[in-house]
């Protein structure tokens, strides 16, 4: 996965990259002629220039209103590690100082940018060099930052996977193996006969056609000393890991996509990974909900009417929308399990990248507070979350004849009626809100610094969000 040694030592290179603005060495001549130009603005994008001194490469963070919690730095740490390997140098060192540089983003964005799902392909196109990037005194920034892309690169990488090697299967095995030694208990409910039992019909009936069995994966943290009363933070994770949509089967142009389907787990898994490992002193649980979403003889159909954890009917109208109905008993038993505030990640709807891009991720809460607490979070580290409502007056559209509830609400506002539809399982006292990531998930065709693929979308703003939540 990882190509590229991040480190703050010092050492040889054969490249040096400037931060202008940012640097106050003494610089060739001929450089500092091309960083005045660059500062000035009359140029702009990452310059190399080769003197008798050697190879420097010139960048210079870009502000934009849009590019908030540091991301022009992660841009300008993936253009570092871009023009490192352009010029094909083993090692390169970066050249920054001052308060106003963001370094920990800059360490982010060169492993965030150097990322490639190119573990399946084959030769040469398999074999990138091996890159050290140096950026010389900065040990705490540097690791910090490592940590967290890591983190970020692990959610990517699983929902690269093809649902051929990642199935819930085998998800659930590579969760238990990430977080070993972190402190975290694992508990794995596995198949849809002891699913169903442990009270998770949901799972059951939307993986009971899947090539693997559906799989709850349970990751359960408590301080060493816990405080009493402390607060309770549960993540709930959609963890598809292929959506054909089932019976009610899509159609097939780009529904490869959708074995990324699985990214809302893949960012909770990530996260909670770094999270436990930070050692909080508050209880943290996450929760991942897999299953395959297959068409067969074994599927659940449309017109399929079944009770939820929480005693509620539920009437699938469309097995399409699969992934409130495997998140839906799992927020109900994370409230039961004490959880006080929780957050899901799901690529839950279309509706939702119809409404917002592909990439804003959508917001939907019923405390204000707490929704705000999320969304600042991640603007804090450049993820973009705007609130949509959980306006009351569509609860109608969910309404059915024959049941509590029905699975899909009207032709529009799919985002709002999904997010309706989960309210309907989180006891109302629980802070709770869901994010629709289903447009950030992606990068259809490269993004900021993600090249195309999945982006591990969330993973930020949840190490971020439970960091401050040890601050309350
Ligand atoms: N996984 C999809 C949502 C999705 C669509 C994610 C595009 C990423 C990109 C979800 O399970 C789904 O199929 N939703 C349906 C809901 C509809 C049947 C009410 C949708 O959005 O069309
Ligand atoms: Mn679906
Ligand atoms: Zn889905």
């Amino acid at each position: 996965m990882h190509d590229l040694d991040l480190t703050a030592a010092s050492g040889t290179s054969q490249l040096t990259a400037v931060v202008v603005g940012h640097c106050a060495r003494k610089l060739p001549r001929p450089v500092e002629a091309v960083a005045a130009r660059l500062a000035a603005g009359t140029i702009s994008g990452p310059q190399t220039v080769v003197s008798d001194d050697g190879t420097f490469l010139l960048v210079k963070p870009e502000a934009k209103p849009w590019l908030t919690g540091g991301e022009e730095w992660r841009v300008l740490g993936a253009q570092i590690v871009d023009g490192a390997r352009a010029q094909k140098v083993a090692a390169a060192t970066v050249l920054v100082e001052g308060a106003q540089a963001k370094v920990e983003a800059i360490a982010e964005g060169c492993l965030l940018g150097d990322y490639r799902f190119d573990l399946l392909r084959s030769g040469e196109a398999a074999k990138r060099p091996r890159l050290t990037v140096r950026i010389p005194g900065f040990t705490r920034e540097v690791a910090a930052g490592a940590a967290i892309a890591k983190a970020q690169n692990l959610a990517r990488e699983l929902a690269d996977l093809p649902g051929n090697l990642l199935n819930p299967q085998t998800f659930a095995a590579r969760a238990v193996k990430e977080l070993r030694g972190s402190g975290a208990r694992v508990r794995v409910i596995s198949g849809t006969v002891r699913l169903r039992r442990a009270g998770f019909p949901g799972l059951a009936q939307v993986g009971q056609a899947g090539s693997a069995e559906p799989q709850l994966v349970e990751i359960r943290y408590v301080p060493a000393k816990a405080k009493r009363g402390a607060p309770h933070l549960a993540i709930v994770g959609k963890g598809i890991t292929f959506d054909s949509g089932g019976i009610s089967l899509k159609p097939g142009d780009k529904m490869w996509e959708m074995k990324g389907d699985m990214s809302g787990a893949a960012a909770t898994l990530a996260a909670v990974n770094r999270i436990v490992r930070e050692k909080p002193d508050y209880p943290v649980s996450a929760f991942l909900c897999l299953a395959e979403n297959m068409p067969d003889s074994r599927a659940q159909r449309p017109g399929d009417i079944y009770r939820a954890r929480n005693g509620k009917t539920i009437h699938v109208d469309n097995t399409d929308a699969e992934g409130r109905l495997v998140l839906a008993d799992v927020l109900t038993y994370a409230a039961e399990t004490g959880a006080t505030h929780m957050v899901d990640l799901a690529t839950l709807t279309g509706a939702c990248v119809v409404a917002l891009g592909e990439h804003v991720a959508g917001a939907l809460g019923r405390h204000d507070e707490w929704t705000r607490q999320v969304r600042e979070a991640g603007q804090a580290v450049g993820e973009e979350l705007w609130p949509l409502p959980l306006h009351g007056e569509y609860r109608k559209l969910l309404d059915h004849a024959h049941a509590d509830i029905n699975n899909i609400g009207g032709r529009y506002g799919g985002a709002l009626t999904a997010g309706i539809f989960l309210s309907e399982f989180v006891p109302a006292e629980v802070k709770w809100v869901h994010l629709d990531i289903a447009g950030p998930a992606m990068a259809t065709s490269g993004w900021r610094f993600y090249a195309k693929g999945f982006t591990g979308f969330g993973t930020r703003t949840l190490i971020e969000l439970a960091r401050g939540f040890g601050k309350r």
